[in-house]
C-alpha cells in the first residue's frame, strides 16, 4: 500500500503551501499564520503559538488530563513512574515558576545538562512555556565542550543534576558543571541542581540552588502563563558537530517544528493520541528532543523516558521488558542498540520469553542500519524494522517508509523514500543530478520542510556554507544514491564527521586535540568500521623527534580527547606511526587509513606520494600479518 504515501508526496511537492496549511490545523495557534511559506520569514509567518501549550496544556483543556503523558522507566534506579497530562502540566508549571523566580523570561537561554530523568523533560517544557530558549547538552560531553556551549549560548541559568547513572557507574555531574563554568568566559546567574539520592552534590550559594528547595519556595508562586511565540521565534538551540572544533548551534523555531512533528507522528510512526511511543535515545540528541519530548506529547500520546542501556541494565532483555510492560506501539532506537542486544543474546532468548507486547513497528536511525541487523530484528520480532534518515539540522525524518500512511515497502540497506515535504537530488561535483544508481552528494531542494533549521546561533557564515556548494539546495554532507525503484541509499559522509554508536562526532575536532598533546608532530583521526558501534575513532600519530615520554604518547592523546571532548568520543586506539600516507599535494589519504584498519586489500591511489607509507602503517596496525 503506497498510494496514500504517493498522493501525499505528490501534493507536498506540487503545492507545498496547501499541504503544510492542512498540517498546521493540528496545532493550536494563538493567532493563525498569515502566510504558509515566505522565503524571508520562513514557515507560518505571522502565526503565534506556544509549543508547551500544544504539548501539555492543550490536552488537559480538551479533557484528556487523566491520560498518561510520561512514563519514566529506570532500571538503573529500579523505578517506574507515570505522569498524567494534568500532573505533567503541574510539574512543568512548577519548574516554569522556579525559572521565572530566577529571572528567566522570553528569549533568555537556559542550558540543561542533565541525565535521563523526568526533571530534564519538565525543564525543557518549562522553558518552552516561558519562551526561554533551551540548549540541552549531552551528559557524555566533557566540561570543555559544555563551556564552549555556555559561551556561545550565554544562558542566564544552567539546570543540572548531581549525577547521572551510566550503566553500573554513577557519574558526578555537578563537578563537571563547576569546571565548565570556571572555564567559560560567560558568567551564569544561577545553577539549579536536582539532587539525586545516588550521589548528592554540595550546593554553593549564592550561585547554586537546590532544585527541590527552590521548588518549595516557589510552590505558591502563580504558574507563569504560556508565552505567545512568533512562529519563527527559537524554541531551542542544539549543538552538533561540524567540521571544525566549534560546535554548530542549530536553532529550531517554534511553528515549523510543532507542525512538522505532529504530522510525522501520524504519517511516519502511525501514532495517535493515547498510543504509547518510545524513543530509546537521550534528551541530549535531536532524536531525544523530537521523539522523547516534543512529538509524542504534541500528538497527545504517552512517551517513555528510559534511563538505562540496551544491555547490562540489567541484561539484554531490558528493551523488550519496557516494550511489553508499557504496551509500546512504536519503538525507535539506533542500530547500535540492536547490535548490542544481538551480541549478548544472539538467539533472542529474552525476546522469546518476554515477547513484544503491543509493538507494531521498530524504527532505526542515527547511523546506517546494516542489512544484517535489520534481518536479525525482523526475523526475531516478526515486525517491520524501518530505517529512517535525518539530521540535527532537519529535526525530523526526511527519508523513511511512511508506515502511518500505510506504506510497507522496505529494502534492507536503504533508508527508504523521501518523506513528503522533502525534495532530494543526488548531485555530482558539477552540481548536476547524477544518473539513477550513481552515487553523489545528497542534497535537498529549498525550501526545506518546516522543521528544518533556518539559522545557526551566532553563526550566519557557518549557516550560509550549507547552501553554497549547490545553489538552491541544502548540502546534507552525506553521500548516497537513488536506485531504480526510487529507494534512497545513504552510504556515508562526504566530510570528516563520523558516527559512533549513533553519536555524531568530528574527527577534525579530535585531530585538533591530539595535535595539541606535547610530543605530537602530526596526526590523523579516522572512523574505523566497528561491528558494534558502526564506527569508532582511531588516531595515527607521528611523534616529534625529541618527543618526551614517547611510550606514553598514545595514551596521553587518548586521555586528552576524553578529558576535552568527553567519554562519548570513544577514542580508545592510537597508533604511533613513522609516516602518514599523503598525496603529492600533502593531503592525508584517510580512506587508505580506513582500508588498512579494516584489513581490506586495495591498490594505492595513483596520487600517493610514497606508497611505502602504507606498508609502514600496515605493519603497525596488523603486526602479525606483516610478520
Ligand atoms: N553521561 C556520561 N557519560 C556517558 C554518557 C552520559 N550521558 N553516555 C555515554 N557516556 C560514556 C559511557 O559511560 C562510555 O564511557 P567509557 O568509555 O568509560 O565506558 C562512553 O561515554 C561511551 O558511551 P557509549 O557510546 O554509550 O558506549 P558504551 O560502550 O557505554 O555502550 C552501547 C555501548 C551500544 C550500549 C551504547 O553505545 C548504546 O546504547 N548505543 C545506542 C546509542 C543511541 O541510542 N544513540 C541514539 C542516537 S539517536
Ligand atoms: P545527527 O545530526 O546527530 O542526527 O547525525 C546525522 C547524520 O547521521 C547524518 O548526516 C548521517 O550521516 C547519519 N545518519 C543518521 N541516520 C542515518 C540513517 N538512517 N542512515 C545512514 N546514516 C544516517
Amino acid at each position: 500500500m503506497k498510494d496514500l504515501y504517493e498522493q501525499c508526496r505528490a501534493r507536498s511537492l506540487a503545492d507545498p503551501e496547501s499541504f503544510w496549511r492542512e498540517a498546521a490545523h493540528a496545532i493550536d495557534w494563538i493567532s493563525p499564520p498569515e502566510t504558509i511559506h515566505d522565503p524571508e520569514h520562513g514557515w507560518f509567518a505571522g502565526g503565534t503559538l506556544n509549543t508547551a501549550w500544544n504539548a501539555v496544556d492543550r490536552h488537559v483543556a480538551e479533557g484528556r488530563g487523566a491520560a498518561c503523558a510520561l512514563i519514566y522507566d529506570s532500571p538503573v534506579t529500579d523505578t517506574v513512574r507515570r505522569w498524567s497530562y494534568a500532573q505533567l502540566l503541574d510539574e512543568v508549571g512548577r519548574v516554569a515558576a522556579m525559572l521565572s523566580a530566577r529571572g528567566v523570561t522570553k528569549g533568555d537561554r537556559v542550558v540543561i545538562y542533565m541525565p535521563m530523568i523526568p526533571q530534564a523533560v519538565f525543564a525543557m517544557l518549562a522553558c518552552a512555556r516561558l519562551g526561554a530558549i533551551h540548549s540541552v547538552v549531552f551528559g557524555g560531553f566533557a566540561p570543555h565542550e559544555l563551556a564552549k556551549r555556555i559561551d556561545d549560548a550565554t544562558p542566564r541559568v544552567v539546570l543540572t543534576a548531581s549525577c547521572g547513572i551510566e550503566g553500573t557507574r554513577t557519574i558526578a555531574y555537578k563537578p563537571l558543571v563547576d569546571a565548565a563554568l570556571c572555564a567559560a568566559h560567560h558568567q551564569v546567574e544561577s545553577v539549579i541542581v536536582f539532587n539525586r539520592d545516588a550521589l548528592p552534590a554540595k550546593i554553593d550559594a549564592p550561585r547554586d540552588h537546590d532544585w527541590e528547595a527552590l521548588r518549595s519556595v516557589t510552590a505558591h508562586h502563580p504558574v507563569p502563563p504560556c508565552a505567545p511565540m512568533a512562529s519563527d521565534d527559537p524554541l531551542y538551540i542544539l549543538y552538533t558537530s561540524g567540521t571544525t572544533g566549534t560546535p554548530k548551534g542549530v536553532v529550531r523555531e517554534n511553528g515549523g517544528h510543532a507542525v512538522s512533528l505532529a504530522w510525522t507522528m501520524k504519517a511516519i510512526f502511525g501514532i495517535e493520541a493515547g498510543d504509547v511511543f518510545w524513543a530509546a535515545s537521550d534528551v541530549g540528541w535531536v532524536v531525544g528532543h523530537s521523539y522523547i519530548v516534543y512529538a509524542p506529547l504534541l500528538a497527545g500520546a504517552t512517551t517513555v523516558l528510559f534511563e538505562g542501556k540496551p544491555v547490562g541494565t540489567p541484561d539484554a532483555g531490558t528493551f523488550w521488558r519496557v516494550i511489553e510492560r508499557h504496551r509500546v506501539k512504536t519503538f525507535f532506537t539506533a542500530p547500535t542498540a540492536i547490535r548490542a542486544i544481538r551480541k549478548e543474546d544472539p538467539d533472542a532468548s529474552f525476546l522469546g520469553q518476554i515477547g513484544t507486547g503491543a509493538l507494531r513497528a521498530i524504527f532505526l536511525a542515527g547511523e546506517r542500519a546494516d542489512p544484517e541487523t535489520i534481518a536479525w530484528a525482523e526475523g526475531h520480532t516478526g515486525l517491520p524494522v524501518i530505517d529512517n534518515w535525518w539530521q540535527t539540522e532537519l529535526g525530523a525524518p526526511a527519508i523513511a517508509t511512511c508506515f502511518g500512511l500505510g506504506d510497507s515497502r522496505r529494502k534492507r540497506g536503504s533508508a527508504g523514500f523521501p518523506v513528503p515535504g522533502n525534495h532530494f537530488a543526488i548531485l555530482g561535483e558539477d552540481g548536476q543530478p547524477v544518473p539513477t544508481g550513481k552515487s553523489g552528494a545528497v542534497a535537498m531542494k529549498l525550501p526545506l520542510a518546516p522543521c528544518a533549521f533556518r539559522s545557526l546561533w551566532n553563526n550566519p557564515e557557518g549557516f550560509a556554507k550549507n547552501f553554497q556548494t549547490f545553489p538552491g539546495y541544502y548540502e546534507t554532507g552525506d553521500a548516497g544514491h537513488f536506485d531504480a525503484e526510487g529507494y534512497l541509499h545513504i552510504m556515508g559522509r562526504t566530510d570528516d564527521i563520523i558516527n559512533v554508536a549513533g553519536h555524531r562526532l568530528s574527527t577534525g575536532q579530535m585531530e585538533q586535540i591530539v595535535a595539541s598533546v606535547d610530543g605530537v608532530a602530526e596526526c590523523a583521526v579516522i572512523g574505523a568500521d566497528d561491528g558494534l558501534k558502526g564506527q569508532v575513532p582511531v588516531a595515527f600519530i607521528i611523534a616529534r623527534a625529541e618527543a618526551p615520554e614517547l611510550e606514553t604518547l598514545a595514551s596521553r592523546a587518548i586521555a586528552r580527547v576524553r578529558a576535552e571532548l568527553g567519554a562519548v568520543a570513544a577514542l580508545k586506539t592510537a597508533y604511533l606511526v613513522p609516516q602518514l600516507p599523503k598525496t603529492r599535494s600533502g593531503k592525508i589519504l584517510r580512506n587508505a587509513l580506513r582500508k588498512i584498519m579494516s584489513g581490506e586489500d586495495f591498490a594505492p591511489p595513483p596520487t600517493i606520494d610514497d606508497p611505502s607509507s602504507l606498508e609502514a602503517i600496515r605493519s603497525v596496525v596488523h603486526p602479525r600479518a606483516a610478520a
